[in-house]
């Protein structure tokens, strides 16, 4: 086994081209890195991390000058913008071979206090980026009759959780918006599929107390949080031509955590 965890033998992203959405930071890093150490040719954007995209890019074309990466900025709540985006990286890249729907945000609070711009953020942001990612390259997708896209959904989508309710529903939306259009698409050889991490140790978590952290961690039969590398794995091994035959799936990598 190797550093970018492939067996000897050929690179099990080889020839790929990827497309990762709100790669700047987080669990999106972690997929361009694995994904560029594993073959592939990859285009990502990011809203407010300039610094960090333009870093991430900077060190992936250093240690794989054979290999294209491209940061662009573009809002995934913004449907123009995302246009813009799936035209630029077709431009680069050709059809891509993946997608990977992974920016979102939260905006914890209980649902009684919840504001209205907050619903609309998260729900615009997560679920409403489904749309805008998706449905630019999906016909280009289909008419090659090959290719993977990928919805990073949250445990939270799947079981609920409190203080979450719109990150929950946005969520959960993912869900469906996965095994609907693994339906529609897979006779055209596209798979859909859902990932959906538990809490995975990322700025994401930045805002919870040591407390509150301690607590859900006791709650994690594995004991412990998962890592964003974690999560890249199974995204990549979704992506890579081992999976063609999984599709409409919602697969947890959350340590046992189902709460
Ligand atoms: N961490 C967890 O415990 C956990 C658990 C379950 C699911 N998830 C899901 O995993 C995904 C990644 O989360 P993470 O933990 O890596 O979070 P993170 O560290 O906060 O990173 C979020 C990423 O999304 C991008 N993003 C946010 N809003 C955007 C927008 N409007 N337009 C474009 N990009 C945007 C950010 O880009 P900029 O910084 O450039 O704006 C950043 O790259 C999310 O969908 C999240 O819901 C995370």
């Amino acid at each position: 086994m190797t550093a970018d965890g492939a067996s000897a033998g050929p690179l099990p992203l080889a020839g790929k081209a990827m497309v990762v959405t709100g790669g700047s930071r987080g669990i999106g890093a972690a997929i361009v890195r694995l994904a560029v150490a594993q073959g592939a040719e990859v285009v990502f954007n990011y809203h407010r991390s300039a610094k960090a995209a333009q870093a991430l890019r900077d060190e992936m074309r250093a240690a794989y000058p054979d290999r294209q990466c491209m940061a662009l900025r573009a809002q995934v709540s913004d449907a123009a913008d995302m246009e813009n985006f799936a035209e630029a990286a077709i431009e680069c890249l050709g059809t891509p071979d993946a997608l990977v729907n992974n920016a979102g945000v939260t905006r914890d609070s209980a649902f009684a206090r919840t504001p209205r711009t907050d619903w609309d953020e998260v729900i615009e942001t997560n679920l409403g980026s489904m749309y805008n990612a998706t449905h630019p390259l999906i016909v280009p997708l289909t008419k090659r009759k090959r290719g993977a896209v990928i919805n990073i959904a949250s445990t939270t989508g799947v079981h609920g959780a409190p203080g979450q309710v719109s990150y929950a529903a946005s969520k959960a939306g993912i869900i469906g918006f996965t095994k609907a259009l693994a339906k529609e698409v897979a006779g055209a050889g596209v798979t859909v599929n859902a990932v959906a991490p538990g809490l995975i140790d990322t700025d994401m978590l930045a805002g919870l107390s040591d407390d509150k952290l301690e607590l859900l961690t006791a709650m994690i039969p594995a004991r412990r949080l998962g890592t964003a590398d974690e999560v890249a794995h199974m995204v990549c091994f979704l992506a890579s031509d081992h999976a063609r035959y999984i599709t409409g799936q919602v697969i947890e990598v959350a340590g046992g955590f189902a709460l």
